[in-house]
């Protein structure tokens, strides 16, 4: 489907989401699986659909899903009020479909945080309101939480551009306009140095086995007019020791209370090798992907995804019939790996339980 003039971020980017009409209108994705061959927009008007699109990755990245699962929220009230359901069993309703929303993927903590968030609206609803009301009010929050995000990526972006060591960058995965509802987290602190006049290379490892890498940040990137050069994941070693590379950076799907994150499959040895070599090695993150309520590392949840991702990527068949795989989408790179955090407060470092408090603190303080 077609979209209109407003649907592009700075640079031509495409949105990656959008919500078209009221409470009772329906969610339109960018779909992140044909990229970069076609752009297609997914309709989505029923729940199903769009835990579908978020399983699949047509739509991705952990603030976005986050998004998506609160508009998602909004299209289950639409699918109440096309029921005609009472009040009680709209609320019932709603439950229930928040539930399977907020496991569609259980590793990025902003999912279940977003539905989590639009799901409480529901009970400043009166008993009294008229049904149309449960979709109004889901949106308004809904479009407050994806506001929220593009004004954090924007103070991220500009936090991490102002200490970006100099040099060339490396980055994991796609952390752009693709995976949140701005300019993104990671990536949008490279667009910022470079909005700014900085100049550098950035090497974006192909991120196996769904190549979120080449496929979306290359795209961005090239979108953006931002030199970028691919490398497959297991080059990253030898460009590491080079000299080339200035510093590490990358997104994240859940911090924990301790500072351990959980990331794209491969983050974890990316910084074992940046350690190696001296190179610093960032995370970007908003404050709404750390879950204080997590110790650490080791309960995280991590995605198993299924066997064909590795044995037949983008439809080619690499391994033969019978071949076992192993294919965790995440992984979880200790804290003491991790030279700073970038939040939209600023950065934390060192990263440890104390520092992480009193950088999550100021979001609690009055502006
Ligand atoms: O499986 P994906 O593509 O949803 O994984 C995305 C990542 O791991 C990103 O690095 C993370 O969600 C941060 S996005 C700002």
């Amino acid at each position: 489907m077609n979209m209109d003039s407003d649907s592009s971020h700075s640079g031509n980017v495409p949105v990656s989401l959008k919500w078209i009409g009221q409470g009772d209108g329906h969610l339109v994705l960018l779909d992140q699986t044909r990229l970069p061959g076609q752009v297609e927009w997914l309709e989505c008007r029923t729940v199903d659909s769009v835990i579908r699109a978020i399983q699949n990755l047509s739509v991705r990245g952990a603030p976005l899903i986050g998004i998506a699962g609160a508009y998602g929220l909004v299209v289950a009230a639409g699918e109440a009020m096309v029921k005609k359901l009472s009040h009680d069993a709209t609320k019932t309703h709603l439950s229930m479909q928040a539930g399977k929303l907020a496991a569609a993927r259980p590793t990025a903590v902003n999912l279940a945080w977003a539905v989590g968030r639009t799901l409480a609206v529901v009970e400043s609803i009166s008993k009294n309101a008229e049904s149309r009301i449960f979709g109004e009010s889901l949106l308004a929050e809904a479009l407050a939480i994806h506001a929220e995000d593009r004004r954090l990526c924007e103070s991220i972006g500009k936090h991490g551009a102002a200490l970006l060591p100099e040099g060339d960058i490396l980055t994991h995965c796609n952390t752009g306009s693709l995976a949140t509802g701005g300019d993104g987290t990671a990536l949008c602190v490279i667009t910022t140095a470079w909005a700014q006049g900085r100049r550098f290379e950035v090497y974006a490892d192909e991120t196996r086995p769904l190549f979120q890498g080449a496929r979306l940040t290359a795209w961005e990137l090239v979108h953006r007019g931002i030199p970028v050069t691919v490398l497959v994941d297991s080059a990253a070693a030898s460009l590491l020791k080079s000299g080339r590379i200035g510093s590490v950076i990358v997104g994240a799907d859940r911090i924990t209370a301790s500072g351990d994150v959980a990331n794209k499959i491969g983050t974890y040895g990316l910084a074992i090798l940046a350690k190696a070599h001296g190179v610093p090695f960032f995370v970007a993150a908003p404050s709404s992907t750390f879950d204080l309520a997590t110790r650490e590392g080791s309960e995280i949840q991590i995605e198993q995804r299924h066997a064909e991702e590795v044995t037949v990527p983008m439809g080619i068949r690499v391994a033969p019939q019978g071949a076992k795989t192993f294919n965790p989408a995440f992984d979880v790179t200790p804290a003491d790996l991790i030279h700073g955090i970038i939040t939209e407060h600023g950065l934390i470092c060192p990263v440890t339980r104390e520092t992480i408090l009193r950088g999550l603190e100021s979001s609690r303080r009055p502006k």
